[in-house]
């Protein structure tokens, strides 16, 4: 970790100011998930539901099909827009990318990044999948790192997502992935920029199966990615940044998860395609 200095120092204080007491933030990842009529019924009935309410940040993330409109209808509400992924580059010959200036253009103030199913890692693996079907969802521990550093140069707020498989649970490293994933992801990040970064510990085998990480047990690892980040970037940022738990977070488990000290919030997949769902963990996030 360089040095840093009075000036930087302030900036941090600022920011850190503002993320105070780390407010808890509910992002609802919606995956490839409604059409944008679906998607307007959707977040009208939020907007219906969680009015007025101010004691969280609270996110939508549709597919790209529906930010667009979902971002007009969220225009002056307490929800924001967040995307599920972002390009590198800031234009040119890249078919099927989409740049941080699109979705700044469209309104997105937050981007998911390296959740484990564009990395090929998935929670419920696919039916009988040829050998090399994973090789598809080419995102790497490089590829999270250039996306990062394009989003915090656009003036988003990434959400990076860090997480262990099943076997490397079983194989007692945790921490290691975990550490490594957090460590690869800020490469080139500056203490400046980065206390309002977002982390998601999501284990992979907790991610739609249903099967939730024990609190206490999430709570421990999102420690341990503070810590990681304390190592990198420096004990003032790494409490500012907030982290996030995600996988198979319910109504009925997020109360407790989300009194935990490490953890900062949630991203919700399943549960953010009902608003009552949704709605109710945000309350739950009180
Ligand atoms: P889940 O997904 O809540 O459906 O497990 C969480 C996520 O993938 O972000």
């Amino acid at each position: 970790m360089r040095d840093i200095g009075p000036a930087e120092r302030w900036l941090i204080q600022e920011s850190m100011g503002k993320i105070m007491s780390r407010k808890k933030i509910i992002a609802g990842n919606w995956k490839m998930n409604k059409t944008v009529h679906e998607a307007l019924t959707l977040v009208a009935e939020l907007k219906a539901q969680l009015i007025e309410f101010e004691g969280s940040d609270i996110v939508v993330v549709p597919p790209f099909t529906a930010l667009y409109p979902v971002g007009l209808i969220l225009e002056d509400t307490n929800i924001d827009l967040g995307a599920q992924n972002i390009f590198w580059k800031a234009s040119g010959a890249y078919t099927s990318q989409i740049s941080g200036t699109m979705l700044i253009d469209v309104g997105v103030k937050y981007v998911i990044i390296g959740h484990s199913e564009p990395r090929g890692r998935f929670g419920v693996p696919e039916p009988d999948a040829p050998e090399d079907f994973y090789r598809y969802f080419g995102e790497s521990d490089y590829t999270v790192n250039l996306k990062v550093l394009a989003a915090l140069k656009s003036g988003l707020t990434p959400i990076i997502c860090v997480g262990e498989t099943l076997d490397e649970r079983k194989a007692g490293n945790t921490d290691t992935v975990v550490r490594d994933q957090v460590i690869k992801s800020l490469n080139k990040v500056d203490t400046v920029t980065s206390s309002h970064i977002i982390f998601a510990y999501e284990p992979v085998w907790a991610i739609g199966t249903g099967e939730v990480c024990d609190a206490a047990e999430a709570d421990r690892v999102c420690g341990v990615i503070r810590d990681e980040i304390a190592n990198q970037l420096g004990k003032e940022v790494a409490e500012a940044v907030r982290i996030q738990y995600g996988g198979s977070m319910k109504p009925d488990n997020a109360a407790e998860l989300l009194s935990k000290e490490n953890i900062d919030g949630g991203l919700i997949g399943g549960a953010s395609l009902k608003a009552a769902d949704f709605a109710a963990i945000v309350k739950a996030a009180q």
